[in-house]
């Protein structure tokens, strides 16, 4: 696909991101505002708070989204904008300007399924660089991030079906919660990493959750098997229960490796099974958790061995961005959709097929 240049404006959680993108692939331009030292302090997202500072940073990246592309908003096709799922306040924000960009320009307006930008952050290409081939139908995606975790098969652009997704905790919750029991700070999940790279043993067990035969996800049990141990070993050590410090980071950086490998574990095996089973000719990986090395390099391996290429973005285009939303939001345009100026947030937008 050739063609059209969308401005797409991602602001669902706690990344005010907005980029322009051009035929659904080419990135000309990308900025993303991350509030990860804002939401530090409490160790998670306060909505209100996120919604104030996506209010305060969004024309800042759009003023420099634009300069870095050297465009004026006139010359773009199209906004686009995700409407959910993610938090209503939050979600409100980038509508909201993307609905006053579109009315004062006379442009289109389209909406798009924060999960669907995730997948479609497989097909973005870095300025300069070569165009690397595309992800081949049908294909399975799955999709691992601080609030989602689903696994979906496509058999096109823009068809879904849906194989399975978490039950409880979604993968990147259970690396936050886990990393803030091991005292890693928020986020998790790179914190978990850094630790886990620095283990010297490897045999910390965790459960793994399969849940049968099923493509469904649980995360929840391994935080409270987590929380066990780490209790038992302070209890063991004379640690108080209210004593800020906590155990040896030797042990820290083995158990961080023990929960770490447990979910990749259940993630690749389901990911790799549902690969089988629909005659995959690709496998996307997506989602803030996709940039965990560990989980990229055991599908990629685990792929290799039947043949199926794994497409995973950088690590910087695995967390959200608005470029993943104007990759999708090309084939929505193309396919001739158009948001309406009473575009609302969807906090619970399930994703859907054309
Ligand atoms: O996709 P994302 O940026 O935001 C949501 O849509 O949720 O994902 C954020 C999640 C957080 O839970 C964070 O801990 C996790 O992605 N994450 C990682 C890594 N980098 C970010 N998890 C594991 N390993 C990483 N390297
Ligand atoms: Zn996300």
């Amino acid at each position: 696909m050739t063609g059209p240049l969308i401005l797409a404006i991602e602001s669902s959680c706690d990344e005010t991101g907005i980029a322009v993108v051009e035929g659904g692939r080419r990135i000309v331009a990308n900025v993303v505002a991350s509030q990860v030292a804002l939401h530090a302090p409490t160790g998670g997202i306060v909505p209100e708070v996120a919604a104030r500072a996506h209010l305060r940073w969004i024309l800042p990246v759009l003023d420099e989204a634009l300069a870095d592309a050297g465009l004026a908003v006139t010359a773009v096709d199209a906004v686009a904008v995700t409407y959910g799922p993610g938090l209503a306040g939050s979600l409100l924000v980038g509508i909201n300007t993307a609905k006053t960009l579109a009315w004062v320009h006379g442009l289109p307006l389209i909406g798009v399924n924060h999960l669907e930008g995730h997948v479609y952050a497989a097909w973005l290409v870095d300025p300069g660089d070569d165009p690397p081939a595309e992800p081949l139908f049908p294909l399975v995606a799955l999709v691992v991030s601080g609030g989602h975790t689903i696994l979906v098969e496509m058999r096109d652009h823009l068809m879904y079906r849906f194989l399975g997704q978490t039950v409880d905790d979604a993968a990147g919750e259970a690396f936050d919660k886990v990393g803030r029991l091991l005292g890693l700070g928020y986020p998790g999940g790179p914190a978990i990493q850094r630790a886990a790279d620095g283990a010297i043993r490897h045999d910390a067990a965790f459960p793994r959750a399969w849940l049968g035969e099923s493509y469904d996800f649980s995360f929840s049990g391994l935080k409270t098997a987590a929380r066990r141990v780490v209790d038992a070993e302070r209890r063991a050590a004379g640690i108080a229960d209210d004593a800020e410090a906590g155990l040896a980071d030797d042990r820290v950086a083995e158990l961080a490796w023990g929960f770490q490998d447990s979910v990749t574990d259940v993630l690749v095996a389901k990911t790799i099974r549902a690969a089988r089973a629909s005659g995959a000719r690709s496998i996307v990986l997506g989602g803030g958790v996709a940039a965990n090395s560990a989980l990229r390099a055991r599908l990629v391996g685990e792929a290799a061995d039947l043949g199926i290429p794994v497409i995973i973005p950088r690590p910087g285009l695995c967390t959200d961005n608005g470029a993943m939303i104007g990759a999708a939001a090309a084939w929505r345009f193309a396919a001739g959709e158009r948001a309406g100026l009473d575009l609302d947030a969807r906090p619970s937008l399930p994703l859907a097929s054309r």
